[in-house]
């Protein structure tokens, strides 16, 4: 009887075993449906990675619930309540644990920015080595995006719970997808879409993180840039993004410069199917991949816009030609870090 209770112990262990093996994610398959250590759709949109001590951390829009399209929208604005912004951690950039909602909605202030009725989009973040704070950046709207701000938060852990500290238009100017970026000298940026879209603003930031100091540059002057992911390699500047048509798809641009508020120069690095539109995604972050030289991570949003939630997407690895610095997304279906294995 002991036997057989023993046997049926182990065969239920070493199913579950099997189980917990079988979740494990091994490749990145951009388009499809990817799921968190504990087998949910990782639901993080428009979102930022921060490596900090050995854990990567991936923050998003957390969109849930049902979509809709208001019925006083003029354009194809789709929607879904202000939920907050999620956080993931991973070390190996393919499991993710769920840490939970680190910058929650709001329900009991309809003044809020991050009240449900609002919008909140593109979450970044970044760390101050001095203030030892992670501080977040956010797009923060009105339903009709006549708002065009940016809102920051706070927190003394990456994990969270992010504190909001208010929304403000970064130097009096429209700001709307937006990202940060740290240089090497700890000096951060917050480039944001401005003008109306169609002008890119570098705003530099005060020592803090939680302000814009007052200096800052326009370029992509008419060009509709927007959703910006900005990186360094070597000692050149990058910032890749899309064109603007809202949830729909268009041309990846990547461009670079010599000094980051300095002239930038542009062409497409998407190569194989659909390149020409970005693979149906849309740009959202560019992840150096610790440990590697030469090797980053292009991330994209692909956008179902009539069920948000349900929004994939794209990783691919973003290839550099170390003769010729020639930098390419190319698509593929399945794939995993060892591609820059045979990259110097
Ligand atoms: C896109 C933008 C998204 C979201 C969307 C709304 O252009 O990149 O973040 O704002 O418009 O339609």
């Amino acid at each position: 009887m002991l036997r057989r209770i023993a046997i049926a112990v182990m065969a239920v262990c070493s199913w579950g075993a099997l189980h917990v093996q079988a979740q494990k994610n091994e490749f990145f398959r951009p388009k499809e449906v990817w799921n968190d250590t504990e087998g949910n759709p990782i639901n993080a949109h428009g979102g930022g990675v921060l490596y900090y001590k050995g854990t990567y951390y991936w923050y998003g829009e957390y969109k849930v619930g049902k979509t809709v399209l208001p019925s006083d929208a003029t354009w194809e604005r789709y929607r879904t309540d202000v939920t907050g912004v999620s956080c993931y951690s991973s070390k190996d950039l393919l499991n993710w644990k769920f840490e939970g909602v680190v910058l929650k909605a709001n329900p009991d202030d309809d003044e809020s920015d991050l009240h449900p009725s609002q919008v909140v989009e593109r979450p970044k973040v970044i760390y101050n080595k001095k203030t030892k704070k992670f501080v977040m950046w956010i797009h923060a709207d009105s339903p009709d995006y006549g708002k065009a701000a940016a809102g920051v938060a706070v927190s003394d852990s990456p994990t969270g719970e992010f504190k909001y500290l208010g929304g403000f238009r970064p130097n009096d100017q429209m700001s709307r997808d937006q990202t940060l970026f740290v240089d090497d000298d700890g000096t951060a940026y917050q480039f944001s879409s401005s003008e109306n879209n169609q002008t890119m603003h570098i705003n530099r930031l005060t020592a803090d993180y939680i302000r814009p100091d007052g200096t800052y540059v326009r370029r992509f002057i008419g060009m509709s840039r927007e959703a910006p992911a900005v990186f360094k390699y070597g000692t050149k500047y990058y910032m890749l993004s899309s064109g603007c048509t809202g949830w729909d798809p268009n041309s990846a641009e990547l461009a670079v410069a010599d000094s980051i508020m300095g002239e930038w120069t542009v062409g497409d690095p998407c190569t194989g199917p659909d390149a020409e539109k970005t693979f149906y995604g849309q740009s959202t972050c560019v992840i150096p991949i610790q440990g590697k030289k030469n090797a980053y991570i292009a991330c994209f949003d692909m956008w179902k816009k009539t069920d948000l939630q349900d929004s994939r997407y794209i990783w691919l690895p973003l290839i550099i030609n170390p003769q010729t610095q020639q930098m390419t997304i190319p698509w593929q279906t399945e794939w995993n870090l060892s591609i820059f294995n045979n990259k110097k």
